[in-house]
C-alpha cells in the first residue's frame, strides 16, 4: 500500500486490535447550532469512511463504541434517532461490508433493542460469519460492567447443571463468558473527543491496551488521526508488568 504508514520496519509493531469510543458527536453538532442528531449523522459518514481505509493499516479486529447502555439517560428523542442510525449502518452498509469479507459482531445486551433491529442485528451476523478479512465488533447498547455480570451469572448457571468446576474457573474460561468470546484483547484503544476517560468501554478487555486520547470530535476524525494514533502505538513498549522492554 503507497500510502501506508506501515512498512518492513514496523510491520511487526501494528496493532491486531484497535478498539475506538467515537465521541464528541453532540459537541460537533451543538458547534455549528445543530441537532445533536446531525452529529450523530456525520458520525456515522465519518465511520463509512473509516471503514473503507482500515485496510491499509492491516487490523485484524476493529471493535467501535457505538452505543451504551448508559446512553439511555439521554432523551427519547436522541436514543430513537440513535436506534435509526445503526438500523440505517446495517441496512446501507452491509452488502458492501459482506464484499469487502468483513465479518460483522454485534456485542452488548439485546434487552430494550427494537424487534426489527434484532432481526437486523441476527441476519447481519448470519451473513458475515464465514468472512475471514478484518473481524468488525460493534459495541451496541453495551456496558463492559453489565457484560462482566452476565458473564458471571452464566457460568453461574454453569456451575449450577455441572458443566463446569468452580475451583477449575480460570482467565480462559470467564473469557469465553463474554460477547467478545475467541476475539483477542484491544492492543490499542484510541478514544476521540477530548475526554479522558473509558466511560464502561471492555472493562475486562481493556487490561494492557495502549490508551490514545485524541482531541478531535469524532465527526472530523480522519486517516491522519489514525496514522498518529498507530504511530505513536508503534514506539510504545508494551511490557505486561515485566522489566524486558522489548516485549513488542
Ligand atoms: C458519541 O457522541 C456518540 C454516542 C455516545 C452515542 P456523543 O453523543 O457522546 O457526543 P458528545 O460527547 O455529547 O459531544
Ligand atoms: C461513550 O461516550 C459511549 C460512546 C461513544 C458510544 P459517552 O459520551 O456516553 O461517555 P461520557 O458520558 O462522556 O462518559
Ligand atoms: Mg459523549
Amino acid at each position: 500500500m503507497s500510502d501506508s504508514i506501515l512498512n518492513e520496519n514496523n510491520q511487526n509493531k501494528k496493532p491486531s486490535h484497535v478498539a475506538i469510543i467515537m465521541d464528541g458527536n453532540g459537541r460537533w453538532a451543538k458547534m455549528r447550532g445543530l441537532p445533536r442528531y446531525e452529529g450523530h449523522k456525520q458520525g456515522l459518514k465519518t465511520l463509512r469512511k473509516l471503514l473503507r481505509e482500515v485496510n491499509n493499516y492491516e487490523i485484524d479486529y476493529l471493535t467501535l463504541f457505538s452505543f451504551s447502555i448508559d446512553n439511555w439517560k439521554r432523551p427519547k428523542s436522541e436514543t430513537a434517532k440513535l436506534m435509526d442510525l445503526l438500523r440505517k449502518f446495517i441496512l446501507n452498509d452491509l452488502s458492501e461490508l459482506h464484499k469487502n469479507n468483513v465479518r460483522v459482531r454485534i456485542i452488548g445486551s439485546r434487552e430494550n433493542i427494537p424487534k426489527s433491529i434484532i432481526n437486523l442485528i441476527d441476519s447481519a451476523e448470519a451473513l458475515t460469519i464465514n468472512n475471514k478479512g478484518l473481524y468488525l465488533q460493534i459495541a451496541f447498547n453495551y456496558s463492559g460492567r453489565d457484560e462482566i455480570l452476565n458473564a458471571v451469572k452464566n457460568i453461574g448457571k454453569s456451575i449450577s447443571v455441572g458443566i463446569i468446576d468452580p475451583v477449575k474457573i480460570n482467565q480462559e474460561i470467564f473469557e469465553s463468558y463474554l460477547f467478545t468470546s475467541g476475539v483477542p484483547d484491544p492492543d490499542l484503544i484510541i478514544r476521540s473527543g477530548s475526554e479522558k476517560r473509558i466511560s464502561n468501554f471492555l472493562l475486562w478487555q481493556l487490561s494492557y491496551a495502549e490508551v490514545y486520547f485524541e482531541e478531535c470530535l469524532w465527526p472530523d476524525f480522519d486517516k491522519g488521526n489514525l496514522d498518529n494514533a498507530i504511530k505513536d502505538f508503534m514506539e510504545r513498549s508494551r511490557r505486561y508488568g515485566n522489566v524486558i522492554s522489548e516485549i513488542n
